[in-house]
């Protein structure tokens, strides 16, 4: 599920190059296009009737929940559970087990995982922190100018999704994984700020964050067409969520290498703030 998202497409990528027979799900599957041997499966999670054949004769299944509430989440979530099958959930490192949830978006995913955990006994989830790939959303902003504006986001563990998608790619092949919780964080604490200079430094270029306001953050996203439940989750997280100081060794455990910084991400993905 989400197999051409910032995630699930390197989840798909891994799980080829690792020889592992794999099943994409696409809204469109004519014309989404994923690498060489992916079997391909058309299904919508809006639609849970269009899992099941989907899902039909798979092991091990990636669940992401790209939505802003679990309204349906339990037909989708039983669709994928059935035949005994390993259920993986992509869930937040800011979900906190001992409540309340800090915003909107870790309750999300503390009533998926409520949702997913209660369905099986074959899940496993993984938390991950703010994904390193959030920062494409101001490469619009990067080739206008040296200045980037956004609401700050509280510093937290920003990890590479393909360090997520490492992990994710254990823990639906490998046995002694199911039943478990798993924390992945990048390897060091990064505000708004230091990701944008992180992207200046792959340029070349001095770029500089401007914190703006939130109701001039919640404006500009009603201006810019984002739904309003999605602009209420993001406002939530901006003013609600604490800085977090997680840092977990997850990344190295699974590939006995450390945790990708988000320097080394916008390296990589210099081309696409040009
Ligand atoms: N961003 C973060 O910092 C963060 C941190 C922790 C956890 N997460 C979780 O990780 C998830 C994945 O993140 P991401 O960056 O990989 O997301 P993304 O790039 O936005 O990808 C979302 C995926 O969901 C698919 N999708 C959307 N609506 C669908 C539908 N109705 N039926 C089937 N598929 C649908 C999209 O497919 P199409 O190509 O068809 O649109 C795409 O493959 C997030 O949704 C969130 O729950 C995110």
């Amino acid at each position: 599920m989400g197999a051409t998202g910032n995630v699930g497409r390197q989840v798909v990528a891994q799980l080829v190059a690792a020889g592992v027979p794999t099943r994409a799900l696409a809204r469109d599957p004519e014309t989404t296009v994923f690498p060489p041997g992916v079997e391909v499966a058309g299904g919508d999670l809006t639609a849970p009737e269009s899992l099941v054949a989907a899902a039909d004769g798979i092991d091990s299944v990636f669940l992401v929940w790209p939505f802003h509430s679990t309204a349906a989440a339990a037909e989708v979530v039983a669709a994928l559970a059935a035949q005994g099958r390993r259920v993986v959930y992509l869930s937040s490192t800011a979900v906190n087990d001992a409540g309340p949830q800090s915003d909107l978006i870790p309750l999300l995913h503390a009533e998926m995982e409520a949702l997913v955990t209660a369905a099986t006994t074959q899940w496993a989830i993984l938390r991950a922190d703010a994904l390193a790939s959030n920062s494409l959303s101001l490469a619009r902003q990067v080739r206008a100018g040296d200045v980037v504006r956004g609401t700050e986001v509280a510093p937290s563990a920003v990890v590479h999704e393909g360090d997520v998608a490492a992990v994710a790619v254990r823990l639906l092949t490998e046995a002694g994984h199911v039943g478990r919780t798993y924390l992945v964080t990048g390897p060091r604490v990064v505000g708004r700020a230091e990701r944008v200079e992180a992207i200046g430094a792959a340029l070349g270029r001095s770029l500089r964050f401007e914190t703006l306001p939130v109701e001039v953050a919640r404006e500009m996203m009603t201006a810019a067409g984002l739904p309003a439940p999605q602009i209420e989750s993001l406002v939530s997280m901006t003013e609600l969520r604490p800085r977090s100081d997680l840092i977990t060794d997850t990344v190295a455990a699974f590939t006995g290498r450390p945790a990708r910084d988000i320097r080394e991400w916008s390296v990589e993905h210099v081309e696409d703030f040009r």
